[in-house]
């Protein structure tokens, strides 16, 4: 069975990563989505709410689940069984950060293979910082992150000012 692993922060989710997740989904029997429980950033949503928004999103993917996870990404994949970390590239400015990245996974355990999908065009300008900005002004964000994420990225701003 091959299994794969797309991991991230996801604060939140946007429609360029579920268009990874619905294409890689295609290449994998199986397709895990990783949440990391990050310390180091400042997330607006707790990781469960991240979660949350994510099963959501996924509803009728029928081989992709989600999980949170804290550690080292290597150890995620190892403890669900996957051999694959599917990453989404955006521009030539992901490139750099996302190859240390893979040769850093590589180092800490070789039977793993980061692979890298292009973003559809169409997402290639969207972020999660640049989401939130958005809806911090207002901002019409239609089209630029799943329908569910837009009531609470709403719900959660209006509570945080
Ligand atoms: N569409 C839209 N946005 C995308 C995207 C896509 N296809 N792919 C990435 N992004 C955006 C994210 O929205 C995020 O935007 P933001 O900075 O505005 O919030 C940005 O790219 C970075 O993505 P993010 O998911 O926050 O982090 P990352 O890609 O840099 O890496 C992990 C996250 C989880 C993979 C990495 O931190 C990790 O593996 N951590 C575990 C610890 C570990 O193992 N460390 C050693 C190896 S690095």
């Amino acid at each position: 069975m091959r299994i794969a692993v797309y991991p991230g922060s996801f604060d939140p989710i946007t429609n360029g990563h579920l268009d990874i997740i619905r294409r890689a989904s295609r290449l994998y029997d199986k397709l895990i989505i990783g949440v990391l429980n990050n310390t180091s950033k400042s997330p607006l949503f707790t990781a469960e709410e991240r979660k949350a928004m994510i099963d959501e999103a996924i509803v009728g993917i029928s081989n992709v689940s989600c999980d949170v996870f804290s550690g080292l990404l290597v150890d995620f994949a190892k403890q669900n069984g996957a051999s694959v970390i599917v990453k989404g590239l955006r521009t030539v400015a992901d490139f750099e950060y996302e190859f240390q990245m893979a040769l850093l996974n590589k180092a800490l355990n070789p039977e793993y293979e980061t692979m890298f999908m292009m973003t559809n065009t169409k997402y290639s300008y969207i972020s999660s910082s640049m989401i939130k900005e958005v809806a911090k002004y207002n901002g019409e964000l239609d089209g630029l992150v799943p329908h569910n994420v837009i009531l609470k990225i709403k719900d959660k701003l209006q509570r945080e000012f």
